[in-house]
């Protein structure tokens, strides 16, 4: 989809490009003053996480190293089913690490809560969560970001790696879709 398209079928942007890059550059400096002295995994969950993730790394000049991880729970809709299913797993050991997920958006907390456990079983030494967005009045799992970027209202945004449909990802700010994009459903 071109940018154009994608321009007409957005209602409202909920969080720009300009608040997004000051953010991520305080969150980088903040992970980093925990971190010092430390060699992080930069932990990825696709597709989601890959636009934040390349801006967080950068805002963050730590010796670490990267890692990604697909779970899909979402199946295309804009609801969750509820479960997880890891679509492509680590390709390294674990194993005494200590990982930084970096997460697009978190929701009802099920996938993090789910791949929380997942990292722990292989074993990471701590796990830290750094998300761009949280949905605190979504949650059904028992789950507390670490670091955040924004806190939004219980609506379904997209752009900068956010998806409807695997479209929209490379918008650079976070917006919310006119109702009659969904209509059909
Ligand atoms: P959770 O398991 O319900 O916390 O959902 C986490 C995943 O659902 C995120 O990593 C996103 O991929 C997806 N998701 C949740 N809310 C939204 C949204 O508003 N827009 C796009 N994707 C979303
Ligand atoms: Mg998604």
């Amino acid at each position: 989809m071109k940018r154009s398209e994608m321009e007409q079928n957005i209602l409202k942007v909920l969080v720009s490009e300009e608040q997004i890059q000051k953010r991520v550059a305080e969150m980088g400096a903040e992970i980093y003053d925990k971190f010092k002295g430390k060699e992080p995994l930069f932990l990825g969950v696709l597709k989601g996480s890959f636009v934040f993730m390349a801006d967080l790394v950068r805002a963050c000049q730590l010796k670490s190293d990267v890692e990604f991880i697909a779970v899909s729970s979402y199946q295309n809709a804009t609801k969750s089913s509820g479960t997880v299913k890891i679509v492509h797993d680590l390709q390294q050991d674990i194993t005494g690490r200590d990982i930084i997920v970096v997460e697009d958006i978190l929701d009802s907390g099920n996938t993090l809560y789910f791949l929380k456990n997942y990292f722990l079983t292989k074993g990471a030494r701590s796990i830290t969560i750094a998300t761009l967005l949280d949905k605190p009045s979504r949650r059904e799992k028992d789950i507390t970001p670490d670091y955040v970027g924004f806190e939004i209202p219980d609506e379904f945004v997209l752009g900068y790696g956010l998806d409807y449909k695997q479209q929209y990802r490379n918008m650079p700010y976070i917006g919310v879709l006119k109702p009659e994009v969904y209509s059909g459903e």
